[in-house]
């Protein structure tokens, strides 16, 4: 089982937004939706948009490039052009910190 990672700190992220993160190696993209947070490879598996940068819609993250949908809680698609997940990370809050790792 993989370590957990702080990756951010609470006040980093505020409510309704996506931030890039990083986890080792691996680019991450982290989201506040509702106050609880989420997050999913930021690498979109289309041709590599970054998702952080796209729009963040309930659950769902659009890629910038060409509006691939994903689900922020699981990394599947749910729009094309896309057509393969993208990795989930189980996230965990510990006082102001934001850790996650790798499901
Ligand atoms: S790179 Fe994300 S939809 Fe094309």
């Amino acid at each position: 089982m993989s370590e957990f990672v702080k990756v951010a700190r609470r006040q980093d992220v505020s409510e309704g937004t996506l931030r890039e993160v990083k986890y080792n190696e691996e680019s991450v993209c982290l989201a506040n939706i509702g106050g609880k947070y989420y997050a999913i490879g930021n690498i979109c598996t289309h041709e590599g948009g970054p998702l952080a940068e796209g729009a963040l819609q309930d659950f769902e993250v659009e890629c910038p490039w060409h509006n691939a949908r994903f689900d922020m809680r699981t990394g599947e698609v749910l729009s094309p052009p896309a057509e393969k997940p993208v990795p989930a990370y189980e996230v965990m809050v510990k006082e102001d910190d934001i850790l996650i790792r790798k499901i």
